[in-house]
């Protein structure tokens, strides 16, 4: 392990989006992490608590200049997939440690990338990430240096399967996914307007949403090969995301078992709580908590897993802040405590 600066410096580019700017509030209230520079084009030269008062980030958004920039210990790259990959490249070259936002390095297969994103930004860096669930690449996050955030469906649905995956237990699996608007980003389309969001639920992405490809990938290292079903809806709320995994399991699962499998899972790992009850968007707003309920289905002889993130938290942000504590040896908790 590098060893690290008494307290590293952290730039943030693409802060003016909705998880850099929530990334820039945690780096900026770390403990041990110092908020170096914010970046961003098209509001370059405001602050960033002029466009997110509640964040309270008094810092101005800079235009990313990584002659200038590049002289940090760290960045988090909050970038739209595609756009994320050369600024990353350029990060690494100045010895940057980069935890990226984007798709652009979470796939290891460079064909089923093309297939999804099409040519990848920069190719001699593809496959060289780790995954950033901390909780399943907590021993390898230390020694990264280029880690890739997953995506924040992968995150609910993987933190709710992992126990089943690794006891061989998945024959299949349904991902039914409930999203808020701001998984979208900041810029509004007509399919994510006040107007047609309010008072409505729809599926989308319907038999070919990108996050599958890597929900396939990661619940194969865990020991299960699946083509997983997943299904998002667009909910009317701004944040939260709920994953509901409807699993045909290899056996039949007693819900004792169920129930010794999850609390050893959750016992391991701070940030996961189980529930008594399914949980709620609500039970995890601005947190980074995966809350997780499991239940045998005795009629179906399915397993139903439950799981709620908020999705610019665990599903981006603080996610990163995890990442970024392991990799600089702090505890995974430091600056965003569970309670
Ligand atoms: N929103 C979520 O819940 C969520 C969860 C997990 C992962 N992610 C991923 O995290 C990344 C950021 O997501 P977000 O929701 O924060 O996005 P966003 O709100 O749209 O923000 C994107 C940021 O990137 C900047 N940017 C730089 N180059 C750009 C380009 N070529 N095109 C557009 N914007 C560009 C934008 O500012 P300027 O245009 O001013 O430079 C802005 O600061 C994405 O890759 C997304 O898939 C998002």
């Amino acid at each position: 392990m590098a060893s690290a600066p008494a307290t590293p410096s952290v730039l943030v580019a693409g802060a003016s989006g909705y998880t850099g700017a929530l990334a820039a509030r945690l780096v900026g209230r770390h403990p041990r992490f110092e908020l170096s520079a914010v970046t961003s084009r098209s509001d370059a030269g405001r602050a960033l608590s002029e466009l997110y008062p509640h964040h309270r980030v008094d810092a101005v958004l800079e235009e990313l200049d990584i002659e200038r920039h590049g002289d940090v210990d760290a960045a988090i790259v909050a970038y739209p997939h595609g756009a994320s990959a050369p600024v990353v490249a350029a990060l690494r070259e100045h010895g940057v440690r980069v935890v990226d936002l984007s798709a652009d390095f979470r796939l290891r297969d460079r064909d089923t990338y093309a297939h999804w994103y099409g040519e990848h930004g920069a190719p001699d860096l593809f496959g060289c990430a780790i995954y950033g669930l901390s909780e399943l690449y907590v021993e390898m996050l230390p020694d990264a240096d280029l880690v890739a955030n997953p995506g924040c469906f992968p995150i609910a649905t993987l933190l709710a399967l992992a126990p089943l995956a690794r006891a061989g237990a998945i024959a299949d699996v349904v991902v039914d996914v409930k999203s808020g608007v701001s998984g979208a980003g900041r810029a509004a389309t007509a399919r994510t307007h006040f107007v047609t969001v309010d008072e409505n639920v729809v599926a989308y992405g319907v038999a070919g949403h990108r996050h599958a490809p890597e929900v396939d990938q990661e619940l194969a290292v865990l020991g299960a090969n699946v083509t997983a079903t997943v299904q998002p809806h667009l909910l009317p709320i701004d944040q939260g995301e709920l994953v509901s995994c409807y699993v045909t399991t290899t056996r039949a699962w007693e819900q004792a078992e169920l129930d010794a499998v999850y609390e050893a899972w959750a016992a391991a790992h701070p940030f996961l709580e189980m529930c008594a009850a399914p949980p709620g968007v609500r039970d995890v707003r601005d947190t980074n908590i995966c809350a997780l309920h499991a239940r045998a289905d005795p009629r179906t002889g399915k397993v139903l897993v439950f799981s709620a993130i908020d999705n610019l938290w665990k599903g981006a942000a603080s996610q990163a802040i995890q990442n970024l504590n392991l990799m600089f040896g702090y505890a995974e908790t430091l600056g965003i405590e569970p309670r």
